[in-house]
């Protein structure tokens, strides 16, 4: 018998549900992907590329077309001037860049702190460091609906092991965004410790009502201490394409890319010429994506309007929680399961993403689906 490394992990919930979805003919609002396709002049930059030679190995950090236009955003949206040359590098997805970024920093015995419900990739990957996870619970507002990080917790939390600590807002499963006070707050805390930070930001294009994107890259006071991971994926409707980027001061961009070499070594050539094409001539495409997605947003939580569950609109992400406190008592990860077999509706539970299950009846649902797809789903909703 193999002594395992992971010995508490088993397969993610992503793919059981999905799994079970396929399985079942249900309709799947559970895992985050979309029903719709990137943005057809994408698609043909592509086209372009694979029909053009790009089909040999990029360099290991990336083509220096897409890290140019990487750091180009950045300036542009986050007001940081970062070198493209050293301090961005394109992963395979966030996956990757997270589990480089987590394996670059954290040594035997690091303790590391995750907010609960915090998505699933991250412990594995500390525990392939050999750290330790701390959980430390988002706190809830008395309505039930608001997550935020209980900032006296984290600071009450650092000791001298800890190493790392890991944001991630635009939060999923949540919604919950980071507001301006949060990074101030965040700073105060970190001043005179030696942790570094790690802010999964994939959802950085979808936030809703007009609020900005609080992204640590705008804290110059936190800059030395941040590695900032991103995905395409969320923003060009392309979860699959699995390309995805970790902004880094240099110091930490050089460890980050010592174990990106030997994870990947590099990634998909012509889909690099393809994204930094597109991202220099349609700055636009992710500037329209809180309204589309906020569209999707309020006519899924429309179409709920006579149903039983309780619900807040997300603040963020393509994700909605819905809580059935009115309608069933059940454990969420076992009502998940049941109402994909018997109801025909996927869903996420929250409590996979917690070492406590405090998220109590709360199902995640993706509505990054075409109008028919949430129609199905809502009407099946309204009907339990
Ligand atoms: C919070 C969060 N981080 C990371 C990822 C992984 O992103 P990618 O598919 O680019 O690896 C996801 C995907 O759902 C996510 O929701």
């Amino acid at each position: 018998m193999i002594s395992s490394k992971l010995p508490d992990v088993g397969t993610t919930i992503f793919t059981v549900m999905s799994q079970l979805a396929t399985d079942t003919g249900a309709i799947n609002l559970s895992q985050g992907f979309p029903s719709f396709d990137p943005p057809q002049e994408l698609l043909e930059r592509i086209n372009h590329h694979l029909n053009s030679g790009a089909n040999q190995y990029a360099p290991m950090a990336g083509i220096p077309l897409l890290r140019t236009a990487i750091a180009e955003k950045t300036r542009r949206l986050q007001g940081r001037t970062v070198d493209s040359d050293h301090e961005v590098t394109v992963c395979c997805g966030a996956t990757e860049g997270l589990f480089c970024a987590i394996q670059a920093v954290v040594r035997a015995g690091d303790e590391v702190i995750v907010f609960d419900p915090a998505y699933d990739s991250y412990e594995p990957a500390i525990a392939l460091a050999g750290g330790i996870t701390r959980h430390i619970p988002l706190s809830i507002d008395d309505d039930g609906f608001e997550f935020s990080v209980d900032w006296q917790q984290l600071a009450d939390s650092i000791n001298d092991k800890t190493r790392l600590i890991i944001v991630n807002f635009p939060h999923n499963p949540t919604g919950a965004i980071f507001e301006a006070a949060d990074l101030d707050r965040l700073a105060d805390i970190v001043r005179d410790t030696d942790c570094y930070l790690l802010s999964d930001e994939v959802y950085e294009h979808i936030v809703f009502d007009n609020a900005p994107h609080r992204s640590l890259l705008s804290n110059d006071e936190l800059w030395e201490r941040m590695m900032v991971v991103s995905s395409f994926g969320k923003t060009f409707h392309a979860t699959g394409w699995k390309i995805g980027y970790c902004i880094a001061p240099k110091y930490l961009s050089e460890e980050f890319r010592k174990i990106h070499q030997f994870a990947t070594f590099s990634i998909n050539t012509p889909m690099q010429f393809a994204i930094a094409d597109f991202l220099m001539s349609d700055p636009g495409f992710y500037e329209q994506l809180p309204a589309f997605y906020q569209e999707k947003r309020d006519y899924f939580c429309g179409l709920l309007n006579e149903s039983r569950f309780g619900l807040r609109p997300a603040h963020s992400t393509f994700f909605q929680i819905l809580n059935y406190s009115e309608i069933s008592s059940e454990v969420d990860l076992e009502l998940a399961q049941q109402w994909t077999r018997e109801k025909g509706i996927a869903s996420i539970p929250l409590s996979v993403f917690c070492e406590e299950p405090f998220t109590g009846t709360r199902l995640r649902f993706c509505f990054a689906k075409d109008n028919a797809t949430l129609e199905a789903a809502a009407e099946k909703l309204c009907a339990l």
